[in-house]
């Protein structure tokens, strides 16, 4: 899809995840999660700051993402709850940064977005430090049999309808990456995945 389109597709949701942020219904997985956070901190693909309530007080984070609508979202987040932040409109597929720069990357459902995930994985464990993490939450292809089969037939239609990709292996990506995986845990029918994870480097 081209890329234009996906931003004018994300920028019209942003009002949806704002709401979501405040209802903050899938605290139970993001707060274990993101709680874990320290130093110095990229976000990536950061919506309208979903996890900006759970991270410890003293982090700095850098968040980027390519929708307007959503960094308008995630400032307001941020000053809610008084997170030292910055904020970058980019494309993360054309982000750069130097390599060992921070102590802890995080990514919560943006892996069903991006044209060449494991190239995003790749730029991901190249900018986090040999002793930082590598924190995610990410949907994906389910391991059961009549979820999968679903997922497979609606992913077109969703793809178009919200932008992302229903169906990926997420598992199966990360363990193939040059990536340590230090805790991993399953939800929702084996959609969702927790991923505490270091670079092998
Ligand atoms: C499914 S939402 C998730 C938002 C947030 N991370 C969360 O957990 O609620 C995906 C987000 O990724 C952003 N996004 C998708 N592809 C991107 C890309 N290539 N570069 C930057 N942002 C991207 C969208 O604008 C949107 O805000």
């Amino acid at each position: 899809m081209d890329k234009e389109k996906l931003i004018h597709k994300f920028d019209r949701q942003a009002s949806v995840y704002d709401k979501r942020r405040k209802k903050s219904s899938d605290r139970k997985w993001r707060e274990p999660l993101v709680s874990c956070a320290y130093g110095k901190v990229l976000e990536v693909s950061v919506g309208a700051g979903a996890n900006f309530p759970f991270y410890p007080k003293d982090v700095e984070v850098t968040a980027v993402d390519f929708s307007n609508q959503m960094l308008l979202r995630a400032q307001e987040a941020a000053a809610d709850h008084r997170l030292r932040a910055e904020f970058i409109q980019a494309d993360v597929e054309s982000l750069s940064f130097p390599t060992d720069t921070f102590d802890t990357v995080v990514s919560t459902l943006s892996f069903c977005g991006y044209e060449n995930p494991s190239s995003v994985l790749a730029m991901l464990t190249d900018w986090c430090k040999p002793d930082g993490q590598i924190l995610m939450m990410e949907h994906g292809v389910s391991s059961r049999r009549i979820v999968r089969n679903i997922q497979n037939l609606i992913n077109p239609m969703f793809r178009k309808m919200v932008g992302c990709h229903l169906n990926r292996d997420i598992m199966d990506m990360l363990q193939k990456a040059d990536l340590k995986l230090e805790r991993t845990e399953h939800h929702w029918m084996d959609m969702v995945h927790l991923v505490w994870a270091r670079p092998d480097k």
